[in-house]
C-alpha cells in the first residue's frame, strides 16, 4: 500500500500549543507527517532554524498516529512536497482572518502542483487566538505565555527576553 506522505509547512517561530493540537489531528490523517520549517530569509525569524528545529524536537515525538518527522525548506513549498512524495499540505486555520491568505496560497500551491492537495485543519477552540507571532509580543513585554506554548518555548522566550 502507498504511504500517505502529508506536509505541516510553516515559520514555527516558535511552535505553539495551536500547532502542537494541529500536529496530532494531522497524524490521524496519513502515515508520515514532515514538519517543514521555513527557512525564512525575508521575516527575520526570532529564532534560527536550528533553534526552531530544537524547540519542536521531543513534543512531536510520541503520540499516536503517523510518525512525525522534523526538517528545513527553503524554496517553493509545492516543490519541498513533492520532492518528499506528499500528495498533502496541512494547515491550520483560526479565525476568518486566516481565511483570505491560506486561500490564496492553497490555489496558487494548487495551480502550481495540481495533484498536491491543501487540507485545512481547526485547532481547539482554546487555541484559536493563539499565534506565534502574539506569544512572542507577550513574552518580549514580560507576559506569561506559559500555558500557550510547550514549556521549553516558553523558557527559551525568556531567556530572549530576559535582559541580562
Ligand atoms: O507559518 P507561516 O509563516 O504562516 O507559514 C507560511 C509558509 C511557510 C507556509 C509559506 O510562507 C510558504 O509556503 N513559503 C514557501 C514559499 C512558497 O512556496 N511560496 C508560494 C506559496 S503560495
Amino acid at each position: 500500500m502507498t504511504e500517505r506522505i502529508a506536509v505541516y509547512p510553516g515559520s514555527f517561530d516558535p511552535i505553539t500549543n495551536g500547532h502542537l493540537d494541529i500536529i496530532e489531528r494531522a497524524r490521524g490523517l496519513c502515515d508520515r507527517l514532515i514538519l517543514a520549517v521555513l527557512v525564512n530569509t525575508e521575516k527575520q525569524p526570532l529564532f534560527s532554524v536550528e533553534e526552531r528545529i530544537a524547540l519542536i524536537g521531543d513534543n512531536v515525538a510520541t503520540g499516536n498516529g503517523a510518525r512525525v518527522e522534523v526538517r528545513e525548506f527553503s524554496g517553493l513549498l509545492v516543490e519541498f512536497a513533492q520532492s518528499v512524495g506528499a500528495r498533502m499540505i496541512v494547515r491550520g486555520l483560526r479565525a476568518m482572518s486566516d481565511f483570505e491568505y491560506e486561500f490564496q496560497m492553497a490555489l496558487m500551491n494548487r495551480r502550481l502542483a495540481p495533484r498536491v492537495e491543501t487540507v485545512f485543519l481547526m485547532a481547539k477552540e482554546e487555541y484559536s487566538y493563539v499565534s506565534s507571532r502574539l506569544v512572542k509580543e507577550v513574552a518580549r513585554l514580560g507576559g506569561d505565555v506559559s500555558a500557550l506554548t510547550p514549556p521549553g518555548v516558553a523558557r527559551a522566550l525568556r531567556r530572549t527576553f530576559t535582559p541580562s
